[in-house]
């Protein structure tokens, strides 16, 4: 359909290439996401999903919120961005208390907060492209949207990002072609390209292999130091978790029963969080997947010492 080409369009008849990737946005050292005594009951005498959360998260942090199903990982983040309503306490970011705005002026500050969410999912229909500069629908005007038409500065710098992200050879391809781990990275420059100071990331690696979770993993956190974004991610994969960030917040039922790092993340501690399990087994399948990959690194590497998609995974 006309419409939906058009921004790949005015990409391809732009005579200059693509700038080279824009130097790393310096850190916004002044943003801090401050959580206050965060209640959210769905419904009266429906279940507190969230028992009175506090939580700060500094500039540039990037922390992962780990728990059992149903212990309100979804429902916390949610809250930050108000796709949920809290029932009680107050969400700073920055100097902005995001319970107290408006509609309008919340839709102002979301552009602050990427979203990595299963329910902002691509569009099948849609091409990459497509998909990624539908993260800048908050920013153009109507009618620019609704043709489709977007600033060659921004046509530029969602290439940018495709590139970053490893993806932009798939950039005319439709959404519903791609691998989950592909649609990921997609889902990851649409969400940069609003230039966020924090990013909300739900369950990034749910449906994903444990390579490609952890590729996906590495991204996010390449990313965010390169963007200095903080992040909140909540993730199910303990292990993963442990490898990639520095900060590990426990939910159960609702409260925060543990907040360190990833050492302090003892078995007895996860049994408390998760209740009783054998935390060895998979600790030990994740060593042996580790060493496993790493094998088959130094063979590729050995066969083809120049190749770039040789490197360590
Ligand atoms: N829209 C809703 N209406 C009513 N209750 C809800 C709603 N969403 C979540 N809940 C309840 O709130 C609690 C926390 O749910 P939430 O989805 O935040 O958990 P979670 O930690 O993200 O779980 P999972 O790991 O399975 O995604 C659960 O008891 C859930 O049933
Ligand atoms: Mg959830």
């Amino acid at each position: 359909m006309k419409r939906r080409c058009e921004a790949p369009r005015e990409r391809r008849i732009n005579p200059h290439p693509p700038r080279p990737a824009a130097p790393p946005t310096p850190r916004k050292a002044a943003l801090i996401l401050e959580i206050q005594g965060l209640v959210k009951q769905y419904g009266r005498g429906g279940d507190v999903a969230i028992d009175g959360v506090d939580l700060h998260v500094p500039a540039g942090q990037v922390m992962a919120l780990i728990g059992p199903s149903g212990a309100g990982k979804s429902t916390l983040i949610r809250c930050v961005n108000r796709l949920v309503e809290p029932t009680k306490g107050t969400i700073t970011l920055g100097d902005v208390d995001l319970t107290r705005l408006s509609r309008r002026q919340l839709r102002v500050a979301r552009r602050r907060i990427g979203m990595i969410f299963q329910e902002f999912a691509l569009v099948d229909r849609l091409t990459v492209m497509e998909n990624v500069l539908s993260g800048q629908l908050g920013y153009v005007g109507f009618w620019q949207s609704y043709l489709r038409r977007f600033p060659p500065a921004t046509v530029n710098r969602a290439v940018e990002l495709l590139e970053r992200v490893g993806i932009v050879e798939q950039i005319d391809k439709r959404a519903d072609q791609l691998s989950g781990g592909q649609r990921q990275r997609v889902g990851i420059a649409r969400a940069l390209l609003q230039d966020p100071e924090i990013l909300l990331v739900d369950e990034p690696t749910a449906s994903l292999d444990p390579k490609t979770s952890r590729q996906v993993m590495r991204l996010l956190i390449e990313l965010a130091d390169e963007h200095g974004l903080a992040a909140i991610i909540n993730i199910h994969d303990v292990l993963l978790a442990q490898q990639f960030v520095e900060r590990i917040v426990g939910l159960r039922a609702g409260k925060v029963v543990f907040d360190g790092t990833p050492d302090e993340l003892t078995e007895r501690v996860l049994t408390e969080i998760y209740g009783e399990e054998d935390w060895s087994a998979p600790r030990k399948q994740q060593e042996e997947d580790d060493a496993e990959e790493a094998r088959a690194a130094e063979a590729r590497r050995v066969a083809a010492p120049n190749d770039p998609l040789a490197e360590t995974p």
